[in-house]
């Protein structure tokens, strides 16, 4: 089967790096990571969680030791609410403790919880050693891997704490979504829709076509990575003053609505990705509220949204809450909301909360939750 390479350029030197993609690839990561310039005498300190090493660690210890490795794994328990400071702080003892020097590596084995922590300790552990990802969730494949934001979550919110720091090298096995649970696939093709609906119809079309089971599953995650690349390449650090096209704030379509959502519902309710789902319509019902897109590409990003799976139901949520929850977004600048909606499909513009009517965000945050 054909393996995809996308290249990643970031502006400091020496931190390009490859996005490598194909089926089967956990075998052969010992003989990656050397492509990644890790040496034989190099150790790999691999970060996980028991839910995932349970079921790769035999064909990732294979593919380390394949390759003439010594690898130790250091487990950290499943879930969002462990993505924290006392977290970070067992992973830097374990490094401390392991004796992890400048020229070894930490290997981040999971979805984008494991990732951002991982990443997160591997840029503050002795100012810096390098660090792979072997992304394990379609979210952390084609969104969280990719660009180079790592962190923890603080008591104050999520992921406020943490660094830019890219990765020598980033390893998908389209494999691992095998086992991925339902729900966290379908939380993942919601984020894939989102891409499509800003790159345009190309990207869109192509997740609908996976959606609809086309096996070109591959190809569609090289062409979702390197759409992100592109977006984060022209605007590694999400620059505040930014409004144009290729703004990294874009990224944020359907995801003002979203994180209201996940706030109103105390993020226990439904999946990041899921809250995304309903935060693409949202922001598509508020672009044609605004008279920016026709109701045919409305229907066609509900269409697309509902293919990704079956979205928890809204209902019975107190839209006041809601709407309340919309000034905590983390993006506020300058005490600023800012919506990403739609001009058409690829075409995205960022709106100031000010030029858009209250009440028709109130009306239609009646109408979701209502649903
Ligand atoms: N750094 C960024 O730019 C960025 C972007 C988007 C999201 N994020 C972060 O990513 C996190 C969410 O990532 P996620 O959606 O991958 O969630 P996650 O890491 O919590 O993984 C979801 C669940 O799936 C399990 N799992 C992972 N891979 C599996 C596999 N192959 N088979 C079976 N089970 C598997 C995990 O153990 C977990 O229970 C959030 O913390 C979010 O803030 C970061
Ligand atoms: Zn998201």
């Amino acid at each position: 089967m054909k393996t995809e390479i996308v290249s990643i350029k970031t502006r400091r030197e020496n931190s390009s790096y490859d996005i490598t993609i194909g089926s089967g690839l956990y075998r052969s990561c010992g003989k990656w990571a050397a492509e990644c310039g890790v040496n034989k005498n190099d150790r790999v300190a691999i970060i996980s969680n028991r839910t995932i090493i349970s079921l790769y660690v035999e064909a990732v210890t294979a593919g380390f030791r394949a390759a003439g490795f010594k690898t130790s794994t250091f487990l950290i328990p499943d879930g969002e609410k462990y993505k924290n400071l006392s977290t970070l702080q067992k992973i830097l003892d374990f490094l401390g403790k392991e004796r992890i020097s400048r020229t070894d590596v930490v290997v981040a084995l999971g979805g984008g919880v494991v990732g951002d922590i991982a990443g997160f300790a591997a840029s503050i552990h002795l100012r810096g050693i390098r660090f792979l990802q072997m992304p394990t969730t379609l979210l952390s494949m084609i969104d969280s891997s990719v660009g180079g934001k790592t962190g923890v979550n603080s008591v104050y919110g999520k992921n406020l704490i943490g660094s830019f720091y890219q990765p020598a090298g980033v390893l998908i096995d389209t494999d691992s979504l095998k086992t991925l649970p339902k729900r966290e696939l379908a939380a993942g093709f919601c984020e894939a829709v989102k891409q499509g609906a800003l790159s345009g119809q190309k990207l869109l079309d192509l997740t609908a076509e996976v959606l609809d089971g086309s096996p070109q599953m591959t190809q569609f995650l090289a062409a979702q990575v390197a759409f992100k690349a592109k977006v984060v390449q022209a605007d590694e650090r999400e620059s505040t003053g930014r409004m144009d096209k290729l703004s990294r704030k874009i990224l944020n379509f359907g995801h003002t609505f979203a994180h209201a959502l996940e706030k109103a519902t105390d993020y226990k309710y439904l999946k990041h990705g899921e809250a995304v789902g309903y935060g693409i319509l949202f922001a598509a019902a508020l672009s044609k509220k605004l008279e920016l897109i026709s109701q045919n590409e409305v229907d066609l990003l509900d269409d697309v949204v509902r293919r990704a799976g079956r979205l928890p139901s809204l209902s019975g949520i107190d839209p006041a809450r809601v709407i309340d929850s919309f000034k905590y977004d983390k993006k506020v600048v300058h005490d600023s909301l800012q919506w990403v909606l739609l001009k058409g499909i690829g075409k995205p513009i960022i709106v100031p909360n000010n030029q858009i009517p209250h009440s028709e965000i109130v009306k239609l945050t009646k109408e979701f939750t209502a649903k």
